[in-house]
């Protein structure tokens, strides 16, 4: 049998898109290995949201250029630089974009003839051609609802890479959250670049999330990345509404800066975003948040950057991602001519990564002494232990004698490190 290695860099729609892909190689014969050494296949499903990211892949390719097997470049760097992949790295076999997995078997077999093909159409809808069984996935599992973006913000690929908002019929996404719990699923993350943009269902990602609430075996919905305008009613609704949603929202805001939301063209202010939050906070009032954040955009004063630390001072994130502004090529804002010196934004970087920190340490102290349910993941690293995860997205430490994986059990928290919680059986309650 055939073996084929499938590597994936970026975000979690890449991590969906290998296991998709592993499904459909499973389906023409292969076998998924460990590692790339001695491969028939070596797979990478490459990102091109950041500069570094993009560089990643060639550097990789540098590496496995001795190895033997074919190699095949996916992802949003195949995307976006076709068969220039091929030119800068003869020894890649051939590019396919995201939109084409369902032609692996073809692509593969043309590269055997010693053909270089190269497959970026954004156009096909891959869903309709990739295979219907999934195989085994653990406990967690992510589940793409939505791909694509309209909204084109100043700094980002993905409208180019990922191509316009295209929602999965509700239908579709129901048979295959079924087929999860079947292999054994207990909580799903619906993956979209825009989730809570998702119109594949009438009410939206909300009704989404209600109609798969009712899969029995289903314990636990998450969602991500959402965009401030789409936070509707119904959805802020949804998590007074469902158990099965948990209270971890990533709400990405990028900027406190009016006018650096408006360079970037967000289309919402610093204020719109403060009330969205104070609507969900109403609903759900121990929500976890979790944003994204750019510092050093073109033209980003100190001021503006202070903007930024007032607003993430005033919302209290769980966690947080942010980033230094990295032109890519295509994009608006590459081509301004205000950029900011690298050294200003490593700094703005740096106080504001700090301010997060402190921030998610708070949080996860303030559960100490807490009782939460916890979903029991999988083997801990040490002997005797457990991690699962809290509503609230945290690794939670447990003894493995607590119960089984994908169990939900009731866990008294004993203590917070770094990112991850500790914990004990909580006396007298029953596991879920
Ligand atoms: N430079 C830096 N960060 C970026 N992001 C997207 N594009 C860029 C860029 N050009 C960040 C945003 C987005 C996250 C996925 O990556 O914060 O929400
Ligand atoms: Fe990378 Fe963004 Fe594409 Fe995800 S959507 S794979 S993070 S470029």
């Amino acid at each position: 049998m055939k073996r084929a290695f499938i590597k994936s860099y970026g975000c979690q729609m890449n991590v969906y898109d290998a296991q998709r892909m592993g499904d459909q190689l499973r389906a023409s014969g292969y076998t998924m290995a460990d590692g790339p050494e001695g491969a028939d296949l070596i797979l990478l499903n490459t990102c091109h949201i950041r500069e570094k990211a993009a560089e990643k892949v060639y550097s990789e390719l540098g590496r496995l250029k001795g190895e033997g097997g074919l190699i095949g470049v996916a992802g949003c760097v195949a995307q976006a630089e076709g068969a220039e992949i091929i030119a800068r790295q003869p020894r890649v076999d051939f590019v396919v974009g995201p939109q084409a997995y369902h032609r692996l078997p073809a692509l593969i077999a043309a590269a055997e003839r010693g053909e270089a093909p190269v497959e970026t159409d954004l156009s096909d809808d891959k869903f309709q051609h990739l295979p219907r069984k999934v195989t085994a996935r653990g406990v967690t599992a992510f589940l793409t609802v939505q791909e694509g973006c309209d909204k084109f913000c100043a700094f980002c690929v993905v409208p180019y890479t990922r191509g316009g908002e295209v929602s999965r019929p509700e239908a579709d996404i129901e048979i295959e959250a079924r087929a999860l719990v079947v292999a054994g699923v207990r909580e799903i993350t619906l993956l979209g670049q825009n989730v809570n943009a998702y119109h594949g269902a009438d009410g939206g990602l909300a009704a989404l999330a209600h109609r798969l609430s009712r899969v029995p075996g289903l314990a636990r919905l998450r969602y991500t990345t959402s965009h401030p305008n789409d936070m509707d009613d119904r959805l802020i609704a949804a998590h007074r509404d469902l158990e099965t949603l948990m209270p971890y929202l990533h709400l990405p805001v990028q900027a406190g800066s009016d006018k650096v939301l408006k360079a970037m063209n967000r289309k919402h202010t610093a204020d719109d975003y403060r009330r969205v939050i104070d609507r969900v906070r109403e609903a759900r009032p121990d929500m976890a948040l979790s944003g994204d954040f750019i510092v050093g955009f073109p033209g980003e004063t100190d001021a503006d950057f202070q903007d930024t630390m007032r607003l993430v001072a005033d919302i209290g994130y769980a966690s947080a991602y942010s980033f230094k502004y990295s032109p890519r090529p295509g994009t608006p804002a590459a081509t301004r001519d205000n950029q900011v010196p690298d050294a200003v934004a490593s700094a703005r970087l740096q106080e504001l990564q700090a301010l997060l920190a402190s921030q998610q340490t708070a949080f996860n102290c303030a559960l100490v002494g807490q009782t939460v349910p916890v979903l029991l993941e999988k083997a801990g690293r040490r002997a005797g232990q457990l991690v699962g995860r809290s509503p609230y997205l945290q690794p939670v430490h447990v003894p493995d004698t607590i119960g089984a994986i994908g169990e939900i059990v009731e866990v008294a928290i004993t203590a917070a490190h770094g990112n991850s919680l500790f914990g004990e059986p909580a006396a007298g309650r029953a596991a879920a």
